[in-house]
């Protein structure tokens, strides 16, 4: 195992490395490819933690891609709130479409489902989800993504698009916040 480290103050350790996170894009690619065969796809990229993820993803694609960017918010710090609200709006019309949400993270499940709910009421053809990692531990909302690259037990992640308040994004691998000795992450 890699050894745990330190970046911008923050104790560390490894969990994907960016040749994993690369080799289970590549099959979610494959799987959506081979789902949407003949078909248009609009896939909804969830801000901001899901950019890297849904870059990466869509250059794999190679069925026709219409791609629309949306915002909610429910975290501050490792905490979510609980309250999910839409801080930016899609500019397409979901009408009748093939929807895939691409999401980083799904974790308690709320903000999947407020989003589903809202697409599901704006008349969505059909509605899929990608997520690069479902934390199926601390889920509160019935909900199941139907591409997952990784299952990942708990903790708080950060790297690769993932933030802990806006910072750590731009890690090209994905890392676990360990406890420092004083508890603190
Ligand atoms: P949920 O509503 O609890 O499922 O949280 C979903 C959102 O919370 C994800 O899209 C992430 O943006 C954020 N999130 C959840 N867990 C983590 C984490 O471990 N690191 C960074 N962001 C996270």
């Amino acid at each position: 195992m890699d050894q745990p480290h330190r970046n911008q103050g923050y104790p560390l350790q490894l969990l994907y490395s960016p040749e994993r996170i690369q080799t289970e894009i590549a099959r979610l690619a494959k799987e959506i490819n081979a789902s949407y065969e003949g078909r248009e796809l609009l896939v909804i990229v969830v801000l901001k933690g899901a950019l890297f993820f849904a870059a990466d993803l869509l250059r794999l694609v190679t069925v026709p891609v219409r791609m629309d960017l949306v915002k909610l918010s429910s975290y501050a710090g490792t905490e979510s709130c609980g309250t999910v609200r839409l801080t930016k709006d899609l500019e397409f019309e979901v009408a009748g479409k093939d929807v895939l949400v691409v999401e980083d993270i799904v974790d308690t499940g709320l903000t999947l489902v407020y989003l589903l709910d809202l697409l599901k009421q704006r008349g969505a053809g059909t509605l899929r989800v990608c997520t690069l990692i479902d934390k199926t531990e601390r889920r509160q909302a019935e909900v199941t993504a139907d591409f997952v690259g990784f299952h990942c037990q708990g903790g708080f992640l950060v790297g690769y698009g993932l933030d802990l308040d806006e910072r750590m994004r731009e890690l090209p691998a994905i890392y676990q916040m360990i406890q420092d000795h004083d508890g603190e992450i």
